[in-house]
């Protein structure tokens, strides 16, 4: 059995499973990395058609032990679902498990009614079929429920998988692009296990949400991804529900970070370390010698001003993914020293508007799905100020665009914040300065959301909810129906 006694500081449940933090054996990390399977699809008339049943399952989590999980099309996570710029695309969505879910494209540029939001319940037994056309540079986006109220424990029992984004006519710029091969998801998500081996959902008071003490990636413990190349991809995704990161290789070498939320930055930047908070998304190019182990790691992260840093998993260091790279090693391309440009020319901007995000609110305000926040005229330029005004971490999550960071307190955004972005952690007691483009899709009816994406506080009510419409005024009383429950 892989259960080992208490030694100390493990966890509050009298046995210590494998993963309690810190975990301080590498060699230990000799489980295959699971591959999430790319989603199939079928093309109808044209359309990329895939399907997702969300379900509920049983996964081994932990080496020998029988986890009760959710999962699409299997246990526990679900397939990868890739598409191609201009490709139209549908997903079949059932819902098989015992309560109302809704799956979200996080992201992904669509229109409202296909964003799998609050507004778009699928209830137990149900189907919904979103369609839309891809039209947004290549990227790592990711699919999870929202279902108001419920989305952190949607999440957390396993509901998540990627949703990669091709751009055909977009150049490749070297990057490793072999799937599971050279070119590798990574799903990184904390939990906290039960003397059964039963998933805990308890943030035990902390106020940012649950923070596990056992790190799965795509849902394994102690996982190593052997290499057969010289560079190898790693797609991380920040799957938790409250806990930030800060990855590294363990020797401290530098990677080379090339693509953020919603796609590649204007160069590659070599640095030891990315931060990445709940929902985030980074893209790192890491150099092997042949022969040798590399082990990625997450280090303290700097999670800015905040008051208790030890709350917050600030002082937590451990192994994520062991890369073991084979003692001879196929060439890979040279990765590309500067990629495509682009840029939101801040003077297009016709608006700005402020958020203050504090106490489970934006502007003194809970979320209501009967209440649109903003209206936002169709084909115009924002600047979004946002600031956390508490001591402990928010981040900002806003639907349909990638924004890009202007400034934080008025000093210009770090090389890793540069690129396009859909999330952004929030340092307390600073101003963000977004700006971001509203385009195509004009709907009176179905809002989109921006919220924090530690999911304890958005289903506390951290959200708000935009119109994007044709005329940017308020809509007519009952142009916006809320959907009843
Ligand atoms: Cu990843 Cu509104 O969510
Ligand atoms: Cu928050």
């Amino acid at each position: 059995l892989a259960l080992v006694t208490s030694t100390g500081c493990g966890s509050d449940f009298g046995l210590r499973f494998p993963g309690s933090l810190p975990v301080k054996d590498p060699g230990s990390f000799d489980t295959p990395l699971p591959i999430p399977p790319l989603a199939e699809s079928r093309l109808v008339d044209g359309v990329r058609v895939f399907s997702l049943d969300a379900q509920e399952g049983s996964a081994e989590l932990l080496p020998g032990i029988q986890t009760p999980t959710w999962g699409f099309n299997g246990d526990h996570l679900g397939p990868t679902l890739r598409a191609a710029r201009g490709e139209a695309v549908a997903v079949e969505v059932t819902n098989r498990l015992p309560e109302t879910t809704t799956v979200h494209w996080h992201g992904m540029h669509l229109p409202p009614a296909m964003d799998g939001g609050p507004h778009q319940p699928i209830q137990a037994g149900a189907s919904w079929r979103p369609a839309w056309t891809i039209d947004q540079p290549a990227a790592t986006l990711w699919y999870h429920p929202h279902p108001h109220g419920a989305t952190e424990k949607h999440v957390y029992r396993g509901l998540a998988g990627m949703f990669i984004l091709d751009d055909p006519a977009a150049p490749a710029f070297g990057l490793p692009d072999r799937y599971g091969v050279d070119d590798i998801p990574v799903i990184v998500q904390d939990k906290r296990f039960d003397a059964d081996g039963g998933l805990v959902q308890d943030s035990q008071g902390n106020e940012i949400g649950l923070l596990g003490d056992t790190i799965l990636t795509n849902g394994a413990f102690g996982a190593v991804q052997e290499v057969t190349t010289e560079r190898v991809r790693l797609r991380l995704l920040n799957g938790s529900t409250a806990r930030t990161y800060d990855f590294a290789i363990d020797d401290g070498r530098e990677v080379a970070l090339v693509a953020t939320d919603g796609g590649l930055l204007e160069a590659p930047h070599r640095t030891d370390h990315v931060r990445l908070s709940p929902g985030e998304r980074a893209e790192i190019v890491v150099d092997m010698e042949p022969g040798s182990d590399a082990m990625l790691i997450s280090r303290p992260p700097d999670l800015g001003d905040v008051l208790l840093p030890g709350a917050y998993g600030g002082q937590d260091e451990f192994e994520v993914l062991r890369l073991r790279a084979a003692p001879a090693l196929q060439a890979s391309a040279q990765v590309a020293d500067a990629f495509d440009s682009f840029g939101i020319d801040s003077f297009d901007a016709t608006r700005t508007r402020a958020f203050e995000v504090q106490n489970r609110e934006i502007n003194g305000r809970r979320m209501a799905m009967d209440r649109i926040d903003e209206v936002i005229e169709l084909g115009t330029t924002e600047i979004w100020e946002v600031t956390n005004r508490d001591g402990f971490p928010h981040n900002w999550h806003v639907h349909d665009v990638q924004f890009e960071v202007l400034s934080i307190d008025g000093e210009p955004p770090p090389p890793e914040l540069g690129g396009r972005k859909d999330t952004v952690y929030l340092e307390p007691r600073r101003l963000y300065r977004l700006i971001m483009r509203f385009e195509d899709y004009a709907d009176e009816r179905h809002p989109y959301m921006m919220h924090c994406h530690l999911l304890l506080h958005e289903d506390q009510g951290l959200m708000a909810q935009f119109l994007v419409t044709r005329s940017g005024l308020d809509p007519e009383p009952g142009q916006f129906d809320p959907p009843a429950g």
